[in-house]
């Protein structure tokens, strides 16, 4: 059955996704994690609309820049206020750890802040593959080695369907405006 909505009902559920990304890896995840929800649209984080009123949730996605979220998404998150805010990033270590997990649920609560009515609805965390300029320009340990070969692969077709899968989840169904947000 075809649903028609009032144009204001489907201004207010637009999901936002807003992307940094320097080689690409959270860039890709972004994609699934947008086709995975209607109407859904997908922005670099240097490119966030001035005006946010039609989006509801906003979901930002991120790379992890020496163990802190990098300058671009900072700047993106700095202007959300009393808005539904999930979060993913990539990484080069290990994202199921509970370091890894301690750093995506700080850093994500670092982006969305404590005083700006912004309320954080999720987190997804994945691997990615490392700039070899990077791997390059650093003595070559074997735990480093061994890291670097592991993400090599990353992001992969799992972790683009795990991502689409917890978003979807989470957002799909009530962008729909027929269910209940279940975060
Ligand atoms: C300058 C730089 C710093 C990085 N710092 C870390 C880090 O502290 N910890 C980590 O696990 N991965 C680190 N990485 C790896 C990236 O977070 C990972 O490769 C990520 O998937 C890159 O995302 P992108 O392709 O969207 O730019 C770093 C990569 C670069 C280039």
């Amino acid at each position: 059955m075809n649903v028609i909505e009032t144009p204001e009902k489907s201004a207010a559920t637009k999901p936002l996704v807003v992307v940094s990304s320097r080689t690409g890896n959270t860039r890709t995840v972004a994609y699934a994690v947008r086709d995975a929800l209607p109407g859904a649209e997908l922005v670099a984080a240097e490119a966030m609309p001035e005006s946010l009123s039609q989006y509801d949730p906003v979901i930002l996605g991120f790379w992890c820049d020496c163990g802190r979220a990098p300058a671009d998404m900072k700047r993106a998150a700095a202007k959300l206020a009393g808005k539904r805010v999930a979060c993913f990033a990539t990484l080069g270590g290990e994202p199921d750890t509970p370091r890894a997990k301690d750093w995506m649920m700080r850093t994500s609560s670092d982006l969305i802040g404590d005083d700006r009515g912004n309320v954080l609805a999720g987190t997804f965390l994945c691997r990615g593959r490392i700039d070899p300029k990077l791997s390059q320009s650093m003595p070559v340990t074997p735990e480093r080695a061994q890291r670097w070969s592991a993400a090599e692969t990353h992001p992969n077709r799992m972790d683009l369907i795990a991502a689409a899968a917890y978003f979807a989840e989470r957002f799909a169904r009530s962008t729909s405006g027929s269910a209940t947000e279940t975060a």
